[in-house]
């Protein structure tokens, strides 16, 4: 009798899980946000429970949580600025490596602990594996102060390099802002497509009241995708 297919949470269990092979003992690991990245932290608090010793910088309140009931010691950039490995999800994944990122609204602190990490290993399900970036709407943390003037430069930021498309301020269930962990707000950008994530990326850089974007470009070195049948593993090249 042949196995059943994985469903999305199976095949993010599974990518979660071959991830766990690339972590060894002594290792500074930036753990990421969201459903996939929850399976990992779940299986290295299995692992650190059976005495692998680590330590942690999580990306955001709720991954801090999770790993501080999985019995995962953890740190901070500031007492350990230099990590060896983040693992964390992602919303698309490029076969150039490029992402899109923060679906759950944990963008500026998963690009600040990527930043510092020698490795970024990304995990996730076959439905983020994608030709091209912007089908998902790409997430633009901003400062509330300015908002609408931020608004409409991040429009114009867009114009400049391909038409824009629809602009939404993200909301939280209670109709309000949805506020991240960083006291900012998010647009969604919805786009379509994002011919060239380089260019948009520094564009939207550039911008004052634009904290961080969710484009995540020549970070990722490795992408472990679980798909139908198991996993496989993409480098970049
Ligand atoms: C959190 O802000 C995001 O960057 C997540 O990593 C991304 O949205 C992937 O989430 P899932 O693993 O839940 O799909």
């Amino acid at each position: 009798m042949s196995a059943l297919p994985l469903d999305a949470d199976a095949q993010k269990r599974a990518a979660a899980a071959r991830a766990v092979d690339f972590v060894t003992p002594g290792m500074r690991l930036g753990l990421g946000t969201g459903s996939t990245a929850k399976h990992f932290v779940d299986l290295i608090g299995e692992r650190v429970r059976a005495g692998l010793d680590i330590v942690a910088v999580p990306t955001s309140e709720a991954t801090h949580s999770q790993a501080l009931a999985c019995g995962i010691r953890l740190t901070t950039l500031d007492e350990t600025p230099e990590l060896d490995l983040t693992v964390d999800g992602a919303d698309e994944i490029a076969p150039d490596m490029s992402l899109i990122k923060g679906g759950g609204g944990a963008l500026l602190r998963e690009k600040i602990v990527a930043a510092a990490s020698a490795r970024m290993l990304v995990i996730a399900d076959e439905s983020k594996w994608v030709a091209k970036l912007g089908q998902f709407p790409l997430p633009i943390e901003v400062t509330p102060f300015g908002f609408t003037a931020t608004l409409r430069a991040v429009d114009k930021a867009i114009a400049g390099i391909q038409p824009s498309g629809a602009l939404q301020l993200r909301l939280a269930k209670d109709g309000h802002a949805f506020v991240t962990d960083g006291g900012h707000w998010i647009i969604d950008a919805q786009l379509g497509r994002i011919d060239d994530p380089a260019a948009m990326a520094h564009a939207l850089s550039a911008i004052p009241g634009v904290m961080e974007h969710g484009l995540f470009v020549g970070m990722a070195g490795i992408a472990i995708i679980g798909g139908l049948a198991g996993v496989r593993i993409v480098e970049r090249t």
